[in-house]
C-alpha cells in the first residue's frame, strides 16, 4: 500500500516536472485547461438570451435608381441594407452580416447582386445599371433561383430603374412607414 502512494507520488511527481520543462506541453496543458472550462461553463450556463437587434420600421414601397441604392450598403447611421436582385430591390437589414460592412457578401450591399449571383463571384461589384443581357440561360435561371431565396426571407421594396425609367407610384398602397432615421430623402 505504502509502496503504492510512494510509486503513484513518484509517477505525479514525474509528470509534473516532464510537463513544467517544457514550455510547449505547458501551453497544451494550458489550452486543455481553457478547453475543459469553457466546457464546464458552457454546460452550466443558463442559455443567454441575446437581445435582437432592433428591427427599423419598413421602407415605404418605392423604386430605386442604382446610384439612390448606393447608400443603403449598411454604412448609413441606421445601418439598413437593400440589395438588387434580378431588377427587384430587397430590404437585407436582417441578413446585416451578410451584406453589411465585413460581411462575406458586402460587395452586394447597396448594389444589384444579380451578376454576382450568377457567375458565384462574391467580389463582383456592379455599380452601373446592368441590363444582364450577356448571361446565359443557366446563369439567368440561377439569378432567378437565387431571387426566390430573397423573396422568401426578405421583404421587397420596389423595383430597380433602368436609367432613364419613371419610378412606379405606389401611393394607392398602405403608408405605414414613418421616414427612417438615415432616410432623409437625400442623395448625399
Ligand atoms: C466557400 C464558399 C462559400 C461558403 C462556405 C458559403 C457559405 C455560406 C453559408 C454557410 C451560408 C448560410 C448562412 C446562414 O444562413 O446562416 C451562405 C449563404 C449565402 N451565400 Fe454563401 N458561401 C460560399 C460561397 C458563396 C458564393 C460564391 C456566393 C455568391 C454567389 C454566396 C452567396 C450566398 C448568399 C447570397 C447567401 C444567403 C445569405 C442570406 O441568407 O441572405 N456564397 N453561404
Amino acid at each position: 500500500m505504502a509502496e503504492n502512494e510512494a510509486k503513484s507520488g513518484g509517477f505525479f511527481t514525474n509528470l509534473v516536472l516532464e510537463i513544467t520543462q517544457s514550455p510547449l506541453n505547458i501551453a497544451l496543458v494550458c489550452l486543455i485547461a481553457v478547453l475543459v472550462y469553457k466546457i464546464i461553463k458552457s454546460r452550466q450556463d443558463v442559455p443567454t438570451y441575446r437581445e435582437p437587434e432592433p428591427e427599423l420600421p419598413k421602407l415605404k414601397k418605392r423604386d430605386f435608381t442604382v446610384e439612390e441604392l448606393k447608400k443603403y450598403d449598411g454604412t448609413q447611421e441606421d445601418g439598413r441594407v437593400l440589395v438588387a436582385v434580378n431588377g427587384n430591390v430587397y430590404d437585407v437589414t436582417k441578413g446585416k452580416r451578410f451584406y453589411g460592412p465585413g460581411g462575406p457578401y458586402a460587395a452586394f450591399g447597396g448594389r444589384d447582386a444579380s451578376r454576382g449571383l450568377a457567375t458565384f463571384s462574391v467580389s463582383t461589384k456592379t455599380d452601373g445599371y446592368d441590363d444582364l443581357s450577356d448571361l446565359n440561360t443557366m446563369e439567368m435561371d440561377s439569378v432567378k433561383e437565387w431571387e426566390a431565396q430573397f423573396k422568401e426571407k426578405y421583404d421587397l421594396v420596389g423595383k430597380l430603374l433602368k436609367p432613364g425609367e419613371q419610378p412606379t407610384n405606389y401611393s394607392d398602397e398602405e403608408d405605414e412607414t414613418p421616414t427612417a432615421a438615415g432616410d432623409k430623402g437625400k442623395d448625399d
